[in-house]
């Protein structure tokens, strides 16, 4: 089998699949351009979801156009790196032509300096905690490179101590919090867009720079639903193979909702959550709200 479970190394004392840490040279030297627009996220945050709202502004609601490859070939994945047929993000980026819309988990202090340098754009988008764990978990049990989640009960530990992919989840979106003061970064909260999806797509094309009639706003809007986002063979992962994105196991477009969480915690695991959450979040100005 060309894909499994692969270990953790830490990489500048944070957790990342064997094939990232070991070309870590290479992503940490990638090479940005001025016009690099990346799509940051901690894992299962929404970066789908912001993947294509982003590609249906730049295409002007031109679906024909949005659709013309799955999310993971229209969005290089800087970071990646497993055997093919998945090749690494930095090769593929080199042949990527301008202007390239880029999928990153990486947590702030990683990001090559390279698109500070060039001032690039970021959008970030921020999941409340209990919702994204919910959501890693059943990723992890249906991704064969990443390892294993174990029991629910254990995964709540791992995903506290960031014992998984790409580290924990506090000093994720904590260090993205703190840089919007030195950089371009529009913050998102999935929740916010979960409430008022069309408030939040007109941020983006201000962000962006773009300007949409409220047709076209109106239809990137229904073509991002998560209805139709699950019935979209370019957006909902079914054009990667079993072997790496077992679906059977669970969808990738697998709920969608805020609030999910409740399905999952027991009482005992809740209070435990919020009693690391209050420790972790003291001193920030950061808020989610993880029901509405
Ligand atoms: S990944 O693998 O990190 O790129 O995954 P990511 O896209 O960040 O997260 C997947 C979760 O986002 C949900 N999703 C959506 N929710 C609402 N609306 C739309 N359009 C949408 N598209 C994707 C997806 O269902 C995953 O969340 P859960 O809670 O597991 O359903």
């Amino acid at each position: 089998e060309l894909f499994y479970r692969f270990q953790l190394l830490p990489v500048h004392g944070i957790p990342f699949m064997k094939p990232i840490a070991d070309n870590w040279d290479r992503i940490e030297t990638f090479q940005a351009k001025p016009d690099d627009l990346l799509i940051a996220t901690y894992p299962k945050a929404g970066t789908t979801w912001m993947q294509e709202i982003v590609d249906s502004i730049m295409n002007a609601g031109d679906l024909k156009k949005v659709k013309r490859a799955p999310t993971h070939v229209r969005f290089p994945f800087l970071e990646i790196c497993n055997p093919s047929p998945v090749p690494c993000g930095v090769d593929v980026l080199e042949e990527t032509q301008s202007p390239r819309i880029i999928k990153t988990h990486l947590p702030y202090e990683l990001i090559p300096k390279s698109f500070w340098e060039h001032e690039c754009k970021v959008i970030y988008v921020a999941r409340n905690a209990k919702d994204n764990a919910v959501s890693y978990y059943y990723f992890d049990l249906m991704n064969k490179t990443q390892p294993h989640p174990g029991t629910w009960e254990e995964y709540v530990g791992k995903f506290l101590k960031g014992n998984v992919p790409w580290g924990g989840w506090f000093h994720h979106v904590i260090g993205w919090w703190k840089a919007r003061a030195k950089h371009q970064i529009l913050y998102v909260f999935y929740e916010d867009m979960k409430e008022d999806p069309k408030r939040e797509i007109r941020k983006v094309i201000r962000f962006l720079g773009k300007e949409l009639s409220e047709d076209l706003l109106e239809k990137i809007c229904q073509h991002t639903s998560f209805k139709a986002m699950k019935e979209n063979p370019m957006a909902n992962y079914s054009a990667m193979p079993d072997s790496v994105l077992d679906q059977s196991i669970s969808p990738f477009m697998r709920k969608g909702e805020v609030s999910d969480w409740k399905n999952h915690f027991t009482v005992q695991q809740n209070e435990m959550f919020d009693a690391e959450y209050q420790k972790r979040m003291e001193g920030t100005d950061l808020k989610f709200r993880c029901s509405i």
